[in-house]
């Protein structure tokens, strides 16, 4: 049986290209005590991944010639772990590779009754929860709130938009295309959505929020930090998640004035998804239940075969994807 695993292997000028990866043969695993063997299915492409090759993530950093890392699901092929069964299918940071092997200790179940397993790594899996943190037990969004969210159709975007309206939150949200701004309305339920490479941003902001904004899912840094605090309403929350606008820079971008956010006594949070691991299963037993009933919906990017994945990547840096990036593999 053949393996292949991608590589980084040079470190990118800026925005990352499909050249700075190399798909490579390596061995295959023999699991080890209390190990098994799997073989991945769905791969998970996040933008923390460019961090990590920046060296600024708190997961650790990639150097070229380093193994690129990432959370699947995968198939149980062999085990030497009681808990698991050859055929079950698991999740866990297997990376970018078609076979892996991890302690079972580093794997939990996937969630039974999924109509698609990739669901594990989107709505149910990593982004959601940063949703569910971010929006409901770090800024306890309520019916009324009005709420800015940028990327509305990528992965934690379009979770987030979801929680809050079902918590009866007004949501505008910004988009990269006309295409996506419809998604984001039809089918999201944002009250609506500006396209950001389009027309005025300032303007459009005070247009949608004549009465300040609530809260402010930030997931791109930049220039929409900047605006938003600028118009937060008073007893505002701003959940600091993500920074799109800037990870493919090599310096880091000065903030909005704090005056901003004194000014609107805004409450401030930091998030880390990894904080909430420990409460994840309190959002699953939630969430699983109103994806059952067709009351959440996850769009997905998903291309097929591990050589697909570093052009994957580069287009979800550069904001070309439509939906939570995953690949499939055959
Ligand atoms: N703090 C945490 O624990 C945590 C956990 C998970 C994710 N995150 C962060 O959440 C954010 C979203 O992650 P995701 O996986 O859901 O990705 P995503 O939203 O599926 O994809 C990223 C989106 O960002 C937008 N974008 C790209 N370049 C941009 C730019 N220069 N300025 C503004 N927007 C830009 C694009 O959307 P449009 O073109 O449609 O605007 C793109 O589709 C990222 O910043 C990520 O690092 C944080």
């Amino acid at each position: 049986m053949q393996n292949r695993q991608v590589i980084l292997s040079r470190y990118p000028d800026g925005h990352p290209r499909a050249e700075d990866f190399e798909v490579v043969s390596i061995d295959m695993p023999g699991p080890g005590t209390e190990e098994v063997l799997c073989r991945t299915r769905y791969l998970s492409l996040d933008p923390y991944m460019r961090s990590q090759i920046a060296g600024r993530h708190i997961s650790g950093s990639i150097a070229p010639g380093d193994a690129m890392r990432g959370e699947s699901v995968a198939e149980v092929v062999e085990s030497n772990h009681a808990a698991f069964t050859p055929g079950q299918l698991v999740r866990g940071f297997g990376g970018w590779c078609e076979y892996f092997t991890l302690p079972g200790s580093a794997l939990s179940p996937v969630n039974p009754g999924l109509d698609r397993p990739s669901l594990e790594l989107s709505l149910l899996g990593m982004t959601g929860l940063t949703a569910w943190a971010g929006m409901i037990w770090q800024a306890e969004v309520k019916a009324g709130d009005r709420v800015l969210i940028p990327a509305v159709t990528g992965g934690v975007g379009s979770a987030a938009a979801q929680f809050c309206r079902l918590r009866g939150a007004e949501v505008i949200g910004t988009a990269g295309s006309e295409k996506k701004c419809a998604y984001a309305v039809e089918a999201l339920g944002a009250l609506a959505c500006i396209n950001r490479h389009e027309g005025d941003l300032a303007g459009q902001l005070d247009q949608h929020f004549p009465g300040g904004i609530d809260v402010y899912f930030d997931l791109v840094g930049g220039e929409l930090l900047h605006l938003a605090s600028e118009r937060l309403a008073l007893q505002s929350r701003v959940v600091l998640a993500g920074l799109m606008a800037e990870y493919n820079d090599a310096e880091r971008a000065p903030g909005p004035p704090p005056g901003f956010w004194i000014r609107a006594r805004a409450t401030i949070y930091g998030l880390v998804v990894y904080d909430f691991e420990p409460r994840r299963r309190e959002f699953v037993d939630t969430c699983l239940p109103l994806l059952r009933e067709g009351k959440l919906d996850q769009r997905e990017d998903m291309t097929d075969g591990i050589e697909s994945a570093p052009e994957a990547f580069c287009r979800l840096m550069h904001g070309g994807n439509f939906g939570k990036v995953v690949v499939a593999f055959p």
